[in-house]
């Protein structure tokens, strides 16, 4: 049986792969980067208007690929009452997650199920603002891939999310993190690396998505040669990053378990559609979750049934 799984999972990865290979060849390639540049120069008159904070973010994020704020100052509506009730889950589900990573998983989370019982966690990140700030920094419409409430245990593991690696959903996005507990450098702080590169190969064409041995060492502080901008903060604590275009980790912790949530967005048409729809919810929860919402929220929301059909016949990947 375990066999015949493990055939069944190896045959799922195969559409992926085939649509990996052929996006790299340089025609397609060269092809869709034209096609990414025109959608956005012609998406550029119907970027929506900034309120000065929101342009602070966008300028953050182009010049530093992170910016760090918080809840009371973002001020939007229902954040208490959803942050409270995210923390009531992170209680809840403190001590099995914490028996899960014992039994060695890597990424721990609070199952999506609970998500789809508890609207507003998932709900605010539709808000119209975070739509706002998505759809100007990423200079297209926005799709919303939904919510992780995450929970790192302090046991000083370097894995999963916690080396420095991309994320390899689209070419641009966003991760919006509102830290649910007090984070110091020893309990597994947000770290990003300002720096450009490597993110390709020579060729332009085979993307880089984890540093190798070489290049994951801190000489004087420093990696990639820069110093890691190091996301510290109490419990409220927002942090708005690209996680595409930049080196990233959790800092493994030490001193004390991390519990946060992750937003998640990028461009309604991503580049690589296969590794998104990373929240576990499934299209009958989305649908449940944002019935009574605005069309622009349904849409950013249901940016998966909305792809182009030959998008929609690849499997997401598990990883
Ligand atoms: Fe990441």
């Amino acid at each position: 049986m375990n066999v015949l799984q493990g055939l069944k999972r190896r045959a799922g990865t195969v559409p992926w792969r085939i649509a990996a290979t052929l996006a790299r060849t340089r025609v397609i390639h060269a092809a869709r980067q034209r096609r990414y540049d025109a959608d956005r120069a012609r998406h550029r008159a119907r970027l929506p208007g900034l309120t000065p904070m929101v342009a602070e973010i966008v300028h953050g994020l182009e010049a530093d690929g992170v910016f760090q704020t918080d809840l009371a100052t973002l001020g939007l509506d229902g954040s208490e009452a959803m942050v409270a009730e995210a923390s009531a889950l992170v209680r809840r589900w403190a001590d099995r997650l914490r028996a899960e990573a014992r039994a060695g998983q890597e990424f721990l989370k609070v199952p999506p199920a609970e998500i789809a019982a508890h609207p507003a966690i998932y709900q605010f990140g539709l808000h119209p603002v975070l739509l706002d700030l998505a759809e100007a920094y990423l200079g297209l419409p926005v799709a919303y891939d939904g919510v992780n409430l995450q929970y790192t245990v302090a046991d000083g593991r370097a894995v999963s999310t916690r080396k420095w690696h991309r994320d390899r959903e689209d070419r641009r996005m966003i991760k919006l993190a509102v830290y649910l507990s007090d984070v110091d450098a020893d309990s597994g702080p947000f770290q990003l690396l300002p720096a450009d590169g490597p993110v390709a190969d020579a060729d332009g064409r085979h993307d880089r998505f984890y540093l190798d041995d070489r290049e994951d060492r801190e000489i004087d502080g420093r990696i990639l040669g820069v110093h890691p901008i190091t996301c510290e903060g109490v419990a409220g604590t927002v942090v708005v990053a690209d996680t595409a275009r930049f080196f990233h980790r959790g800092k493994p912790a030490t001193g004390g378990d991390r519990a946060a949530l992750f937003y998640s967005y990028f461009a309604r048409v991503p580049q690589r559609p296969y590794f998104c729809y990373r929240s576990g919810l499934s299209r009958h929860d989305i649908a449940a979750l944002t019935t009574d919402l605005s069309q622009r929220q349904r849409d950013a929301a249901a940016w998966r049934q909305r792809l182009p059909l030959p998008w929609r016949l690849i499997p997401p990947s598990r990883v």
